[in-house]
């Protein structure tokens, strides 16, 4: 059983779905533990009434030093002893140093079709952009920002009348479907990437 930590930032649409899957019987993943760098992250709560372990350190309190923040969130992940890490709608840029403890075994979703839109704002670029499609990524977490190697895709039509908003909900629906499905496959070692639509 491969225990696996959820870092968050916000809601944690994704972290949910990721704990319900895990719910299921015959799953290779247990969650040990939800945490974020908010401690008003409304997932949290969420979590906690699942009857997951959580842990908040608000980055906020160490200003610029992100090597601060990281010390003090790798307390209450080391005590998880998690396998897998999971980023889940985390907005915090993790540093060489965090990210190498990790390597190999921290998972990441994106929302556009990586290599395309690293960074923010992946819906409007792509809608600014004039793209047919738009998607999701599920992706290994490396030093270089979002381009780690890709472990699952999953594909959605952009649509006339199309906003970011818009966009970004048809793709939230897929996020939470592919990122499970990648979870399960990670955890026993299948790293063949899911390509989806
Ligand atoms: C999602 O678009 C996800 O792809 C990105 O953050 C957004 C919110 O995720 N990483 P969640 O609802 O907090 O899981």
């Amino acid at each position: 059983m491969k225990r696996v930590a959820i870092l968050i930032s916000g809601g944690g649409s994704n972290m949910l779905a990721l704990l319900r899957d895990m719910g299921q019987g015959g799953h290779p993943c247990a969650p040990v533990l939800v945490a974020s760098n908010d401690p008003a992250a409304g997932g949290l709560a969420k979590a906690a009434a699942l009857g997951v372990q959580t842990a908040a350190v608000d980055h906020r309190a160490f200003g610029r030093d992100r090597a601060a923040f990281e010390t003090a969130l790798l307390q209450p992940i080391m005590a998880a002893k998690p396998d897998i890490i999971c980023l889940a709608g985390f907005m915090r840029i993790l540093t060489p140093d965090f990210i190498r403890r990790f390597e190999g075994r921290m998972l990441n979703i994106h929302p556009s079709l990586l290599p395309k839109y690293p960074g923010l704002h992946t819906h409007q670029r792509a809608l600014d952009a004039g793209d047919a499609e738009a998607g999701c990524t599920v992706h290994e977490v490396t030093a270089d920002l979002d381009a780690g190697p890709i472990l699952g895709q999953s594909r959605v039509p952009v649509l006339p009348g199309d906003t970011a908003d818009t966009l970004a909900a048809r793709v939230l629906v897929e996020e939470h479907k592919l990122y499970p499905a990648v979870l399960r496959r990670f955890a026993v070692g299948d790293r063949v990437p899911l390509i989806w639509g």
